[in-house]
């Protein structure tokens, strides 16, 4: 089995792409929504929710468990790592990398929650691929919170990310990356209002291959295809959201860690 966390509905982006790759594996999706949004608080509190998301998947056979949010990756993804050296993580990094392959103007822009700028993984990002390129940034706080309320339909969030984008792109970003797994779902409506010009990246495709690879070496790539959605929230709520995101009746399990 593949354990799949996030705070709440983001992760279902890297999941939906998950399941196009890996339509056999058995796939368990936990959404904390009791204690959404992560991205506002601090990296501590953040590092022990994911220790306690990770211990519970992994009681549950999950290998590898897929930190498919940006901020739980930036603050706890080094130290989830240290404690369980036998299991295999995925996590999630602003793909900073491939925009500076795409970039014609020398700037690109990441879209993020404040605590994935201030974890040292974002630090080592700029070091490793900064170089050459400028990165500017902007955090949205408070937009994942709007993601998991409005429908994605719904002009709110994408006005909301738009407003955080177009200060990137008048300093001259060609490239604005989604370093936040809830503003995957407004990928369209935020290349509508940018308009031609601005490359868009979304890294769960490619997190998405990442993950095949290493379940394919985990030995849980093939398995009945089932996918089972846990939420420390409310489950009805959270059905109804996978009902709008995925198009898909479900019927979520509550879970208490
Ligand atoms: N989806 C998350 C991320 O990728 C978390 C957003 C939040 O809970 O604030 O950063």
């Amino acid at each position: 089995m593949i354990g799949v966390f996030d705070s709440g509905v983001g992760g279902l982006s890297v999941l939906r792409e998950m399941r196009r790759l890996l339509p056999q594996a058995d796939l368990v999706y936990l959404a904390d929504q009791a204690r959404a949004p992560y991205g506002e608080r601090s990296l501590q509190e953040v590092r022990d929710f994911s220790e306690a998301i990770a211990r519970y998947l992994i009681s549950r056979g999950s290998a590898p468990v897929v930190v498919a949010c940006n901020t739980a990756s930036a603050a706890a993804l080094r130290g989830l790592r240290e404690q369980w050296p036998g299991v295999p993580f995925v996590g999630m990094e602003p793909a900073v990398k491939p925009a500076a392959t795409l970039t014609s103007s020398g700037k690109v822009g990441v879209l993020a929650t404040q605590a994935t700028f201030q974890g040292e993984l974002f630090a080592d990002l700029m070091a490793r691929y900064g170089n050459g390129v400028e990165v500017l940034t902007a955090a949205c706080p408070g937009l994942a919170a709007l993601i998991e309320d409005v429908p994605p339909d719904d002009p709110a969030a994408a006005d909301r990310l738009t407003g955080h984008a177009l200060p990137l792109v008048a300093a001259g970003a060609d490239v604005l990356v989604l370093g936040c797994t809830h503003y995957s779902f407004l990928q369209n409506a935020l290349a509508e209002r940018v308009g031609p010009g601005v490359t868009i990246v979304d890294p769960a495709e490619a997190v998405a291959r990442r993950v095949a690879a290493v379940a394919e070496e985990a030995g849980t790539a093939d398995g009945s295809g089932t996918t089972t959605y846990l939420t420390t929230g409310d489950p009805v709520r959270f059905a109804r959201q996978i009902e709008v995101l995925l198009s898909e009746r479900v019927s979520p399990e509550p879970v208490q860690l």
